[in-house]
């Protein structure tokens, strides 16, 4: 099955692995694999039972010799040994099961990692069959060529990601990341802060999908008018007994916004170390934004509010760094001088932060 691409771009990440191809001539690239980064494992046998949707479908439903692992934390490996099993399997999927060539690989990692955490990325997706040596590259810097930023010109793009367990900022100019700032929040914060209000506002206990759900259906940055309202059942806390409760949208608005607070922060610092000429240019696109959490409802305005620069969400938020990741590998030989280095000390990016 040559058809199959072997060029692979992927997103490993905390909530969600993507798998992407790149497009004929660089743009147009395609998503092949989205899944939760989620295992199931029998602790009897210590056997894979189930990856992705199958596995997660089972969180908090399953019986109590099934485990439900989730291997990567705020954006970095936690279950080595799961990380490269899912990517094992992931990657199979995207080449086709009867493809013996081994796929090149360029894979995206937070800019905030340590050499250690990106070697362990680049050894788990080599072991699980990519072509040595597989690229590294850094998430703002693949978002923002999977969003479509144009990166030939000298002019400067802020990128924001919002992610699961990770979000960044970056100024991005001509393939290469000029500064960056991370921080360990994202929706899962924003899911545990539903859930503690919940709890504390309305004396129920949630389980983790449901409060996930009720971010999904009432959760808001902003206040609006005639807010959702959606109905959620828990445990109450005093009785032990079920109960459902109704929660109106804006109720949630300040729990939300305190966990957008640190991205905030995140992305002033990083404007402020943003060099005088590249300012300009940022202040005057303002912020492109990326990853799934992007897609809070009001997130826009209210980081436009916060910053006092406009705010644009990707079209293709989720898939972006996937598919910059792809498409990067197009273009080795100027994206190339930008990946993170191989075995140096300091990263590419940190070497840069300073220009
Ligand atoms: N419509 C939506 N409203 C609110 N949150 C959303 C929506 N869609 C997705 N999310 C949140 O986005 C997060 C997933 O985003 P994404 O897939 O970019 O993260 P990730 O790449 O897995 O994590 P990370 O980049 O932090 O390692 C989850 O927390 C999810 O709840
Ligand atoms: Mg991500």
């Amino acid at each position: 099955m040559v058809f199959f691409s072997k060029k692979l771009g992927i997103d490993l990440g905390t909530s969600r692995l993507r798998v992407a191809v790149p497009g004929p001539s660089g743009r147009g690239g395609r998503i092949l694999v989205d899944e939760p980064t989620m295992v199931t494992l029998s602790r009897l046998e210590d056997r894979v039972l189930a990856a992705g949707s199958d596995a997660a479908s089972m969180v908090g439903r399953a019986p109590e010799h099934v485990s439900v692992i989730s291997p990567m934390r705020e954006g970095v490996i936690d279950d080595y040994q799961i990380v490269e099993a899912l990517l094992r399997y992931y990657m199979g999927f995207a080449t086709g099961r009867f493809n013996l060539v081994r796929p090149e690989v360029m894979i995206a990692t937070p800019a905030g990692v340590t050499n250690v955490e990106q070697r362990a990325v680049r050894d788990a997706v080599e072991q699980a069959g990519a072509r040595r040596p597989a690229y590294l590259i850094a998430n703002p810097l693949a978002a923002a060529i999977g969003a479509g930023v144009p990166m030939s010109d000298a002019r400067g793009a802020l990128v924001g990601s919002l992610g699961a367990g990770r979000s960044e900022a970056a100024v991005v100019s001509m393939y290469g990341v000029v500064v960056w700032e991370s921080a360990r929040v994202g929706g899962q914060i924003v899911t545990e802060q539903v859930s503690e209000y919940v709890k504390r506002r309305h004396n129920l206990l949630i389980g983790e999908p449901t409060a996930e759900e009720l971010k999904f259906a009432a959760g808001f940055a902003m206040p609006v008018e005639d807010p959702p309202r959606a109905e959620v059942r828990g445990r109450d806390r005093s009785t032990g007994m079920p109960r459902n409760v109704t929660i109106t949208a804006n109720e949630l608005v300040p729990s939300i916004q305190q966990v957008l607070e640190s991205f905030v922060d995140v992305t002033r610092s990083t404007l402020e170390r943003t060099p005088p000429e590249l300012m300009a240019d940022v202040i005057d696109r303002g912020m492109l934004l990326t990853g799934g959490a992007a897609r809070l409802r009001g997130v826009d305005t209210y980081l436009a509010e916060q910053l006092g620069i406009p705010i644009a969400i990707a079209d293709n938020a989720e898939d972006a760094v996937a598919l910059g990741a792809a498409e990067a590998l197009l273009n080795l030989d100027i994206v190339g001088p930008n990946l993170l280095a191989q075995e140096s000390a300091t990263t590419a990016v940190e070497s840069r932060s300073g220009r």
